[in-house]
């Protein structure tokens, strides 16, 4: 019999490369390959999707079966988009332009990241990003041949100086940034910080993509405000947000919010990426949304985290610390991001923490670009989303007794 046909000179690069695990995905197997507690994935909680009352919001969405064809509206169902415009306009996220006509549902913020891609990347052009960030953005605007250099950052998110730098070293098409307790080192820009970067990208006439997935998820304070309400009528700032760590991320619903100049590009992408997404799906989530209340959801997600939080940091001020491991504090969000001297190689260090003492972390050199990926070296990522405090505990005491003997 013939050998069936290999694709083998068919593939294209990114087909290849994308074919290489990532770090990330490697961590969550290895966690549960060895069973371990697992300090690695960036994904909300299972015990706190709204379960019954999705049920509900549900159980009604076949009522108008016109909802079953190709969906009508080009942006996604008027009524979600109505109301993600109410409650950004309510909670003062958005300037006085937006309205629900500049909202475009998407497939999570990860569709949201993907069209902006292909809307505003062209091969061999340089996007900004943090240093470090989302891994998947990085594959996504390599995918579209984007060239990502990392800006430095800080405490307080990108240095304004080193953006500068980078802008009067080269042409940039655009900035992205993950402005709120930011993945993955649970960063948040102070508002400051933000009002200069942002007149830094006015000096040099680029635009900012804010991905913002986190906002509503603070734990100590309100987030501030948003680079796309501080921009106002100037119109550089695209948004991308997300139901998934508010509702559930398998209902895959995100949005972006994108000004008028923009709206039919990025339309004549999504049709070309699969027609339309599916209303019935928005419907349910519009029910549920209107059926409950918004800020007591919020109010309970923040609350639950809030202890997962705490649980973590004080379990790495008993275990870490002694250490001389030094761990940041997110005021919200679900990642924590730790420095350890001395560790040369924390992919290997990982891999060791999993094997032998069960317990998964994520290597800091995952969210560099590979230029970049020694910046990452001594760093690592915890996510405390679904870690309860007395896993929390017994997860750092291993990860302790992993650095002791490592060392
Ligand atoms: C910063 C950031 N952007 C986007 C996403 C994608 O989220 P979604 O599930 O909405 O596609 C994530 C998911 O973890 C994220 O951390």
């Amino acid at each position: 019999m013939a050998e069936p046909f290999s694709f083998k000179y068919q593939l294209s690069t990114m087909a290849k490369e994308r074919l290489d695990p990532s770090e990330i995905g490697v961590m969550i197997k290895l966690s549960i390959e060895h069973k371990a507690i697992s300090l690695t994935a960036g994904e909300p909680s299972a015990d706190i999707y709204p379960v019954e009352e999705l049920k509900r919001a549900f159980g009604t969405i076949f009522e108008d079966p016109s909802l079953l064809a190709y969906a009508k509206e080009d942006f996604g169902l008027t009524e979600l988009r109505e109301w993600i415009t109410e409650r950004m306009r309510s909670d003062g996220m958005i300037p006085d332009w937006v309205t629900s006509r500049n909202i475009l549902l998407t497939n999570g913020a990860g569709e949201a990241i993907e069209l902006v891609a292909e809307t505003l990347i062209d091969p061999g052009c340089t996007v900004l990003v943090e240093a470090p960030t989302f891994t998947e953005t990085l594959l996504t605007f390599r995918k579209q041949g984007a060239n990502c250099v990392g800006v430095p950052a800080d405490d307080d998110g990108i240095i304004p100086e080193e953006f500068e730098k980078l802008l009067r070293s080269r042409s940039v098409r655009f900035l992205y940034t993950i402005p709120n307790f930011q993945n993955p080192s649970g960063r948040t820009s102070p508002l400051a910080r933000r009002k200069e970067i942002l007149a830094i990208a006015a000096k040099y006439d680029i635009p900012i993509f804010e991905d913002d997935p986190y906002h509503y998820l603070s734990y100590d304070e309100e987030a501030p405000a948003t680079y796309l309400s501080l921009a106002g009528d100037d119109r550089r700032v695209l948004h991308s947000n997300s139901f998934s760590k508010l509702v559930a991320p398998g209902m895959r619903c995100g949005w972006l919010v994108v000004p008028d100049a923009i709206i039919p590009h990025l339309n004549a992408f999504r049709i070309s990426a699969g027609l339309t997404r599916p209303a019935i799906l928005q419907l349910g989530l519009y029910n549920y949304l209107s059926s409950v209340d918004f800020g007591e959801r919020v109010g309970f997600l923040r609350d639950t985290y809030r202890v997962r939080r705490d649980g973590m940091v004080k379990a790495i001020e008993k275990h870490l610390k002694p250490l001389g491991i030094k761990t940041n504090y997110p005021k919200g969000g679900f990642f924590l991001w730790g420095e350890a001297q001395g560790i040369e190689d924390m992919t290997a260090f990982a891999r060791f923490a999993v094997e032998k003492k069960k317990v998964g972390i994520i290597p800091g050199s995952a969210f560099y670009t590979i230029d970049e990926a020694k910046n990452g070296r001594g760093a690592f990522r915890i996510s405390f989303a679904k870690v309860d405090p007395q896993t929390a505990e017994e997860g750092i005491k291993r990860l302790a007794e992993a650095f002791k003997e490592y060392r």
